[in-house]
């Protein structure tokens, strides 16, 4: 039987979950998390649906594994290409970002904007998702290869990450867009360098708050809501757990410990530290 005090599993390909993780423990401080990074296999956004649905299979399992009672997409290329594929295979509810974010910026505004990568814009998913609440919207979903890549690279303040922004960002602002969605979760990593491209009168949307008002929501609705202090967050990668810690550590503000996990079958070519093994 579940237990209110079991984990909630929270991943990304890297440290764009932290934008959700940050939303969620403002919302939910009770809750104990294992958030994991698939550092090893990222970036998602340019890979294939189904080489995306295996990873999340693999993460999944793991989770299960370690007893989480939901589990969180804290991944839009995920939530996009994956979540409807294997969200019946698990015994905990899993939660993504399309509806959440789709619900949110269809309140905000007519003409939406959507960054993402590219696997997420080719799937038309927050296309179809705001059109299917309110037909009469217009969207313009644009991919953005670049940015995740950026943001994991550590290159935010480069010179070059605002004419990149810029490309991306200035066929929106052409068709006079009034709200701009963060379809990954890595983007508002990066608001410091969007913010000023497209003004102050284009509302920003970050899935992020939905999702976790939308876990909040579902969590009172089974009853699973942790009422004792929480444990520390654990944090897991499957590339160099040096690394995430490093470059996680300006968003924490700490360095968390870091454990790696191997999935079986995946190529052991980044370890600097013993394996956590997956099947434990
Ligand atoms: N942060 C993820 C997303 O929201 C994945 C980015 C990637 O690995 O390409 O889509």
């Amino acid at each position: 039987m579940t237990s209110n005090h079991q984990p909630i599993g929270i991943f990304d390909s890297g440290v764009g979950g932290l934008t959700v993780l940050r939303e969620f423990d403002r919302a939910l401080p009770n809750e104990s998390v294992l958030y994991f990074g698939d550092t090893a296999r990222l970036p998602y956004g340019t890979r294939t649906a189904s080489e995306i649905t295996d990873f999340v299979r693999d993460i999944l399992d793991w989770m299960a594994d370690h007893g989480v009672k939901m589990a969180l997409m804290a991944c839009n290329t995920s939530s996009a290409l994956a979540l409807d594929r294997v969200r019946a295979e698990y015994d905990f509810p899993i939660l993504g970002l399309i509806f959440p974010g789709a619900r949110a910026a269809v309140k905000a505004g007519q003409r939406i904007g959507v960054i993402s990568t590219p696997a997420t814009a080719k799937s038309g998913a927050y296309g179809d998702a705001m059109r299917e609440i309110n037909p009469g919207v217009e969207v313009w979903e644009v991919g953005c290869p670049q940015f995740v890549p950026i943001v994991e690279g550590n290159r935010i303040q480069d010179a070059s990450t605002i004419a990149t922004a810029r490309e991306y960002l200035e066929p929106l602002i052409d068709h006079n867009i009034d709200t701009l969605v963060y379809g990954c979760t890595h983007y508002p990593h990066l608001a410091e360098v969007i913010r000023p491209i497209v003004g102050d009168r284009v509302t920003l949307i970050d899935p992020a708050a939905h999702l976790v008002r939308a876990t909040t929501r579902e969590l009172d609705l089974l009853g699973l809501r942790a009422t004792n202090p929480r444990q520390a967050t654990q944090f897991y990668v499957s590339g160099v757990p040096s690394q995430f810690a490093e470059l996680s550590s300006r968003w924490l503000g700490f360095r968390p410990q870091v454990q790696r996990v191997a999935f079986p079958g995946m190529v052991d070519a980044h370890a600097d530290r013993p394996l956590v093994n997956a099947e434990e």
